[in-house]
């Protein structure tokens, strides 16, 4: 496999690479390895292409659409010639909806692959000299695999929509003929259609059940369905969440609705959530041009505003927007390992840094003398704050605010805490520059650093690598089977 940015020396015979990759052509091609996002791997001319939606041993006729000089882009047009060890999908949608990248190829392979994607990542983009890139990959270890491959998800976000979109000129009107209201998922790049969906083998079994439900309450109600490009229509996007552990349910429809039709509205769902088990039933208003409420005003029809969730001996309120990891099963395994790379004595005080709702802190509290957490989003401080008291830690506070400030303003020499430990789990996007520096200052014995993004990852290890660190191991974690997301635990020490 290679990601590699480099660009190889050709000698003057041989003829310039990709010449003949110009966008339009078609070529045939097998794909060799699977790359960080999830595409296969091939050559033309000696050129890699990217190849979307396909697996190792595929033989494919592909389109080129980009020739980005390095690498290529395309499009597949056909499979002449399955993979030996290729398995049936489970679901019908596997080449539709997006979700899933790799449901056609064994677990196993899956995760060998991540584990493989990871080494190849860190050795080839981790910006130090070659020398200490290649003493990398020998770091990682042998991935831990979800402990449920399929219907591992407490979490399902879908959305209401239409399964067709026609828009006509008329007297220089644009009418827009929407056609069959139901609910389902974006397909990658379709932002004003849904592809119903009437299976997906991720999302808890439960969770299955309640959409079973809220699809007879569509078609009994018939409520009207919102569409994006007119902004009209009630019914936006549908939260469901389950406690695994503790066998509580979230539904939240998330609607467009004003004050006036609110109440007849409650009255439709009172009657539907009627059904019994149900720990939260939720109408939340989202009135903005984006599926994602900026300010949304949550009304509590039923039980209260969040279902709990049990990670190990603890418990967590989990409300509908507030980050809780999506496989609860593979969660503790993760944090698990957090634990065993941190390997923490009574003395050590330890920074949890972007810490969501404290699960991460709460966990470690027990192995050492104090926990600080810090996190942005004001509901998730909210939730730690509580769920700690409940879980009656008494060793654990809390900082709400950005990470680089709060870091840069509690980790300042002569601070209130001198952490010898700072555990790190950024979104996608990584550390900000100033987080690093601020982290690099305070010079803890150890940093953990939890990945969702083995990219950015290798990026901000290149600055702790130059800034006195060794990288001890890197543990990743599978959570998300099917899908090319790669979870990574990394501990490094201080020279
Ligand atoms: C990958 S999640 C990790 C959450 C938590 N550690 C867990 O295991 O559940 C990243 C968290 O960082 C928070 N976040 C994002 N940007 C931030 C920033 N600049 N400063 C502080 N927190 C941030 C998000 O709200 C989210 O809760």
């Amino acid at each position: 496999m290679s990601i590699s940015t480099d660009s190889p020396i050709q000698d003057s015979e041989t003829p310039p690479k990709g010449i003949s990759a110009k966008p339009g052509t078609e070529h045939t091609v097998t794909i060799e390895t699977l790359t960080f996002g999830g595409a296969g791997l091939a050559h033309i001319d000696g050129i890699a292409v990217f190849v979307p939606g396909t697996i190792p041993g595929q033989q494919v006729q592909i389109v080129i659409t980009k020739n980005k000089e390095r690498y290529l882009e395309c499009r597949v047009l056909k499979v002449l010639r399955r993979a030996k060890d290729e398995v049936q999908p489970r679901c019908q949608h596997f080449h539709d909806c997006g979700g899933c990248t790799w449901q056609n190829l064994p677990y196993d392979k899956q995760i060998k692959y991540k584990e493989d994607i990871v080494r190849e990542t860190l050795e080839h983009l981790t910006p130090v000299d070659a020398d200490v890139r290649a003493t990398l990959p020998g770091r990682v270890l042998k991935i831990i695999p979800s402990p449920q491959v399929f219907h591992y998800r407490n979490k399902l976000e879908m959305s209401f929509g239409f399964a067709n979109m026609r828009t006509e000129e008329k007297a220089g009107k644009r009418i827009y003929f929407d056609e069959n209201p139901t609910i389902g998922f974006h397909q990658p790049g379709e932002w004003s259609t849904v592809l119903p969906i009437s299976e997906c083998h991720l999302y808890d079994e439960q969770i299955g059940s309640l959409l079973s439900d809220v699809r007879r309450f569509m078609q009994d109600t018939r409520l009207p369905v919102y569409n994006p490009k007119t902004h009209k229509g009630i019914l936006r996007t549908l939260l469901l969440r389950r406690g695994v552990q503790t066998n509580e349910h979230m539904i939240a429809f998330i609607v467009k609705a004003r004050k006036k039709e609110l109440e007849p509205l409650f009255q439709h769902f009172m009657r539907f959530g009627g059904r019994s088990g149900l720990t939260s039933l939720l109408v939340i208003e989202n009135h903005g041009m984006n599926d994602k409420p900026e300010m949304p005003k949550v009304h509590t029809l039923i039980g209260r505003p969040f279902i709990t969730e049990r990670l190990f001996d603890l418990t967590f309120e989990i409300s509908p927007f507030s980050f809780f990891q999506t496989n609860t099963l593979a969660a503790e395994k993760l944090y698990k390992a957090i634990a065993d790379c941190a390997d923490l004595n009574r003395k050590d005080v330890v920074l949890d840094a972007y810490c969501g709702m404290g699960t991460i802190g709460q966990y470690l509290a027990r192995f050492c003398e104090k926990v600080v957490g810090v996190e942005s989003h004001p509901t998730a401080i909210e939730d730690a704050l509580k769920s700690a008291g409940k879980n009656r830690i008494g060793n654990i506070s809390f900082f709400k605010g950005r990470a680089e400030q709060v870091l840069l303003d509690q980790l300042k020499a002569g601070g209130k805490y001198a952490f010898s430990v700072i555990v790190l789990d950024p979104p996608r996007a990584g550390l900000h520059p100033k987080a690093t520096e601020a982290v690099l200052a305070h010079k803890p014995q150890k940093i953990v650093y939890v990945s969702c993004n083995p990219g950015t990852f290798a990026r901000d290890l290149g600055a702790f690598l130059k800034g006195g660190y060794d990288l001890r191991s890197v543990q990743p974690v599978d959570l998300f089977p099917h899908t090319a997301h790669i979870e990574t635990v990394a501990v490094l020490q201080r020279k």
